[in-house]
């Protein structure tokens, strides 16, 4: 924490008191209080209007929330509640593909063999039913851990190593099963896909064919070889998969030449730790100056027809895309909310041009490819708990996307996302992860994860829905669309979560009033409503489990109350995983949840395989006992 900074932000809230004082009378936890003894403490409570203002919305007697909250765990397991089981269905490395071979942890395994396996790192996840007992899964594979991928652990690449990890990239869909003994996944099945960082797919949408999108294997701008750091995920209504390329900047290289400012922007750099770049010309910027403009990008595939085209939609904006909330608005347009996770960038909407057609699937496939992007304005004055906000339109030659400014077209407009966010005004986040919209008040949550730059660099001042300067724990953003219209350029705002330490702090570090010293966490990322509007947290932050994040444990799972603000955990993870990727089966009685890098950076993890195996990232089912609906 930066004391200076702690200081201000409790000087400039001592002067805004009177405009709390009721949220405060009203709210401030009676535990909180008591904990904070001193009459100097209680003073500086009521100063802290994340403590009061959300105080008074919460009510422990949840209706949604029937299970009993698990503490926090420092095992090297994945611990549901009492009633719960929890079995791995897949974990990296086990075939899908016809012929691929069974996992072996040498590291030695060939190029060709990853590409008929379960790719690595498990992220976000859609299920997709066949029927009543068949499903596909479509999950993403976000990045991959050299040090477990390859006997030499990436000290000496060679091209057929390049072309395995480029392989444990992408996405992998499969079949699954259910069975007396819960569901399995079906090796073989003819639906079974890999698509890879080598997948040929299409550019679509108001970037194609563009200048900026020519390489010299593709001279159209439209055609393009595959997606990787594909983090999290979205479905539409008409059936398709949404997969996000979040951090592909760190696949490309530009050794020994300056970077414009574009490539600075998206945090492209003179080296990569992949080093693609070495064997695979795409990624070496000196070389195929254009490529990185093709990455970053939402691509739909549809998990129905293995032989299909993915395409990349490029209508909704390059940045470094976490997932993608599909909502249909009342009027029938199709709403996306789009976050992008980097410290100071922006929370962006797409609205479509056209209106969902439940008659007709065809109808519905290139609504993506027209409408018009929007990027999020909030009002930010410090001390504001709640506030309103606008979408400001990012639309060639309006708000100020012009010439003079640098656009010369749409398509320069979406490929440079970020500076036109800059352009118009946008407000810059503590690195907004997933979006979820509630499936019937239509209400929005969107989680800031963390940002260390908070308060510190002058374009990411503290205030409004960012209240904390050095944000080590994280918040969830609440908002309304104005009328409950999706489709709305206003809404109103609110925090509904700030997560925080209670042990360690008492001031604004201890986190709102739903948090409290059994349901502490940091760095909400994933986040998700069933059908019955529970919301799922999960976490990616720091299991230290020393210093702020003392108590924390490992990386977890929770579940909110949207109407009482109650916050109970739910899972805990292994050693050194993220808990990330969610999905249902609709029946509400299996929870699919990922357990990403298990045991990085040498920590000792053996997850799930125990003994002295490798640790594996894995997709587990959660079940109840008395098959009854998750989480209730
Ligand atoms: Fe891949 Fe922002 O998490
Ligand atoms: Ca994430
Ligand atoms: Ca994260």
């Amino acid at each position: 924490m930066n004391k200076d900074q702690l200081q201000a932000d409790s000087a400039m809230l001592a002067e805004k008191d009177s405009d709390f004082s009721k949220i405060i009378d009203a709210g401030l936890s009676r535990r909180r209080f008591m904990q904070g003894g001193a009459t100097a403490m209680g003073l500086f409570l009521a100063a802290n209007p994340l403590t009061a203002a959300i105080a008074a919305t919460t009510n422990p007697k949840s209706k949604l929330l029937g299970f009993s909250k698990i503490p926090t765990s420092t095992a090297d397991t994945f611990v549901v509640p009492e009633g719960y089981i929890a079995k791995p269905l897949i974990s990296w490395g086990d075939p899908i593909l016809k012929g691929a071979p069974m996992f072996d942890e040498s590291g030695r395994q060939p190029a060709s063999a990853q590409a008929g396996q379960f790719g690595d790192n498990t992220d976000g996840m859609t299920f997709f039913p066949l029927s009543e007992d068949r499903a596909l899964l479509a999950v993403n594979n976000e990045y991959t851990n050299y040090k477990l991928l390859f006997d030499h652990k990436g000290d000496t690449m060679t091209a057929d190593d390049v072309k395995k990890a480029q392989a444990a990239h992408g996405v992998s869909i499969f079949e699954i099963k259910r069975t007396a003994d819960g569901w399995e996944y079906r090796k073989e099945s003819e639906y079974n896909r890999r698509i890879t960082a080598n997948t040929a797919m299409m550019l679509a949408g108001p970037a194609a064919g563009h200048d900026l999108l020519k390489t010299s294997a593709d001279n159209t701008g439209t055609k393009v070889l595959g997606t990787f750091n594909n983090c999290a995920n979205g479905e539409t209504p008409w059936g398709t998969y949404l997969t996000c390329e979040e951090n592909f900047n760190g696949y490309f290289a530009k050794p020994g030449v300056a970077l414009n400012d574009h490539e600075k922007r998206y945090g492209l750099k003179d080296n990569s730790k992949y080093k693609w770049f070495k064997f695979d010309d795409r990624f070496d910027i000196t070389k195929e100056p254009n490529e990185p403009n093709r990455h970053g990008w939402v691509v739909e595939i549809d998990p129905m027809d293995p032989s299909s085209t993915p395409m990349k939609r490029t209508a909704l904006g390059r940045f470094k895309h976490e997932n993608a909330a599909v909502t249909i608005a009342d009027n029938g347009h199709v709403v996306v909310y789009l976050g992008d996770d980097e410290r100071g960038e922006h929370l962006y909407k797409f609205v479509t041009k056209n209106k969902f057609n439940p008659e007709d699937k065809a109808a519905n496939r290139s609504l993506l490819d027209e409408g018009t992007l929007y990027v999020s304005r909030f009002s930010a004055e410090t001390g504001e708990v709640k506030g309103k906000g606008e979408w400001l339109e990012l639309t060639y030659g309006k708000n100020g996307l012009t010439k003079e400014n640098g656009f010369n077209s749409q398509a320069e407009v979406v490929i440079y996302a970020r500076e036109a966010a800059t352009v118009v005004g946008a407000t810059t986040m503590d690195r907004p992860e997933w979006v979820a919209v509630h499936p019937k008040t239509k209400t929005v949550c969107c989680t800031l994860t963390n940002n260390k730059n908070r308060g510190k660099k002058d374009n990411q001042p503290v205030g409004g829905p960012n209240p904390r300067a050095s944000n080590k724990y994280g918040q969830i953003v609440r908002w309304t669309e104005t009328n409950g219209d999706n489709t709305a350029t206003t809404f109103k705002w609110d925090l509904f979560l700030v997560a925080g330490n209670p042990t360690i702090h008492k001031d604004f570090y201890a986190g709102s009033a739903n948090i409290d010293d059994e349901n502490m966490f940091n760095s909400p990322d994933g986040l998700g409503f069933d059908n019955d509007g529970r919301l799922w947290i999960l976490t990616d932050g720091s299991y230290s489990n020393e210093g702020d994040f003392a108590g924390m444990g490992n990386n977890q799972m929770l579940v909110a109350d949207p109407e009482t603000g109650e916050v109970r955990r739910f899972a805990t993870g292994p050693v050194a995983c993220e808990i990330t990727g969610l999905t249902f089966s609709p029946d509400q009685r299996t929870l699919f949840v990922g357990v990403q890098h298990p045991g990085e950076k040498d920590k000792p993890s053996h997850f799930p395989a125990g003994g002295a195996s490798k640790p594996r990232s894995t997709i587990m089912a959660v079940q109840r006992v008395d098959g009854g609906i998750v989480g209730a």
